[in-house]
């Protein structure tokens, strides 16, 4: 179904990207890819794009004098594709605040912790070294901070005793590809508020009981 014009902004894998080509394929998803781009040329995410027929870009930030005029020339793409939200899945770039403020409250991340707990890059390999009992994922609106914004959607995952950070982020990953559809969905539903930096879902469900870790005993 088309609906909400988004666009995916990648620097690598993609399987955050391949979990939205998903959801958007199914009929009653209210958001379609319009754009899929790409700050560094040959990467997955570009094939898994292609096989999908959705339109790709490479805007490689080494072409560019400085951050400005890169992300003019991203947002460009942005405009002439008629992007109305912007998610990035592991775009490995940091975002100038001149771009968050043109995108504001429509551009979302997806992050590898419970924010606003650890920040920033190798996530997992803090988290296990840290001895904290849970992990999990982040999606949230994007403020001139890095990872920094009101929370959409977290997804929480116990860490467990035998963890290296391999193990745990493909623990947080599997959330992840359930996180980030999830919230694209409760903004294209018009669902989604943000209000006083904290956002507001209409209709929003918690999960019932408490995750407990060790459990028992
Ligand atoms: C994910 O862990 C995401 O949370 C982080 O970068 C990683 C991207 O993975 N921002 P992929 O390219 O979507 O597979």
């Amino acid at each position: 179904m088309d609906g909400l014009k988004i666009a995916v902004l990648i620097s690598g894998r993609g399987s955050n990207l391949q979990c939205l080509i998903d959801a958007t394929a199914e009929s009653q998803y209210p958001a379609e890819i319009v754009a899929v781009i790409s700050n560094v040329h040959g990467v997955l995410g570009l094939d898994r794009a292609k096989k999908a027929d959705i339109p790709t870009n490479v805007v490689d930030h080494g072409d560019f004098p400085d951050r400005e005029t890169f992300e003019d020339a991203i947002n460009d793409v942005l405009l002439s594709a008629g992007a109305e939200l912007v998610c990035l899945a592991g775009f490995m770039r940091l975002v100038s605040a001149g771009f968050v403020h043109r995108w504001h409250d429509r551009l979302i991340n997806i992050h590898p912790s419970l924010l606003p707990a650890f920040k920033g890059l190798h996530v997992h390999e803090r988290i296990i070294k840290a001895g904290v009992r849970f992990s999990g994922c982040t999606v949230h609106f994007v403020r001139p901070d890095m990872d920094a914004g009101p929370v959409i959607v977290q997804a929480a995952v116990p860490v467990l005793a035998g963890d290296d950070a391999d193990s745990l982020a493909v623990r947080v990953l599997e959330q992840e590809h359930i996180a980030f559809p999830l919230a694209v969905r409760l903004i294209a539903e018009g669902r989604v508020r943000v209000e006083n930096e904290r956002v507001t879902i209409d209709g929003h469900q918690a999960p019932a009981g408490v995750l407990l870790n060790p459990t028992g005993g």
